[in-house]
């Protein structure tokens, strides 16, 4: 079983933004090993079909189980919200998605119960944040918006930045027209525009990360299968992309916090 117990967490995305999922496990299980993979050759997934998306995600998670993973990390809200059967199907171990922890999240957290969504258009077109608000609080109001810009400003790096405070005024006005309190980041490059985000929609209105509201669902899982590394020694971090590493190691350690070390790539579904 410690055998087990040592094996890695593997984590998924579409690209770099699962990096801040990633960051969110390290603080939380400081332990634990993780393999990430972030299909950089194909990013955006937001934008594109749920077939295709479904096709991308099972070579993903068959890229992660070829490295013995211990259980799956889908952080990649587009994959969780239109491919998440398709990964529990093939994985035959413990799978967590981010929207029904960031769901779980949002209506603890909401007074008024009336709750954005932002995501890609595949996450927000698949309904899939607000179905699971509804299994949980069927009182409870979802008003959604897709910020497809939203990735690209995130991967320049543009947290401080006119365009980026301009751009979130436009995405996030309708959204505070419904005087929500509660904000759901349903993709995994939100959390970096956070200070645009949160000055968009005001002091009043909660941020959910639903990264961040993962981890906690994840520790739960490590203790219903006895899956704890209980070694005290320093992690093993390794991150796999499907294009060259470059850009991913220069960006990726905004997202993470942390230096991310060596960066190889893997090939996955003929990239
Ligand atoms: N990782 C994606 C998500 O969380 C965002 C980037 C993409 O469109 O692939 O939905």
């Amino acid at each position: 079983m410690s055998g087990l117990r040592q094996k890695p967490i593997g984590v998924f995305d579409s690209g770099i933004g699962g990096l801040t999922v990633v960051r969110a496990l390290t603080q939380s299980f400081p332990h634990e090993n993780i393999v990430y993979f972030g299909d950089t050759a194909r990013v955006p997934y937001g934008s594109k079909s749920p077939q295709v998306v479904r096709e991308y995600a099972a070579q993903d998670i068959d890229f992660l189980l070829g490295n013995d993973v211990k259980m799956v990390v889908v952080a990649c809200n587009t994959v969780s919200a239109v491919a998440l059967d398709v990964v529990q199907k093939r994985a035959h171990m413990p799978v967590v998605g981010v929207i029904v922890p960031g769901a779980a999240a949002a209506v603890a957290a909401t007074r008024k119960k009336r709750i954005g969504i932002i995501g890609t258009r595949a996450t927000v077109n698949s309904k899939a944040y607000a179905h699971a608000v509804r299994q949980i609080a069927s009182d409870v109001q979802v008003f959604s918006q897709a910020c497809p810009l939203f990735v690209s400003l995130a991967e320049e790096g543009w947290n401080d930045h006119q365009a980026t405070d301009l751009i979130a005024r436009e995405y996030l006005f309708p959204l505070t027209l419904e005087k929500i309190d509660t904000l759901i980041l349903g993709c995994t490059h939100y959390p970096v525009l956070r200070r645009a985000i949160a000055a968009a929609t005001g002091a009043g209105v909660t941020l959910i990360d639903s990264g961040a509201a993962t981890a906690a669902d994840v520790g739960q899982v490590l203790d219903a299968h006895d899956l704890r590394n209980q070694s005290a020694q320093k992690p093993d971090l390794r991150f796999f992309v499907s294009d060259i590493p470059a850009k991913f190691t220069e960006v990726g350690e905004r997202f993470l916090g942390q230096r991310m070390g060596l960066v190889r790539r893997a090939p996955v579904g003929g990239t």
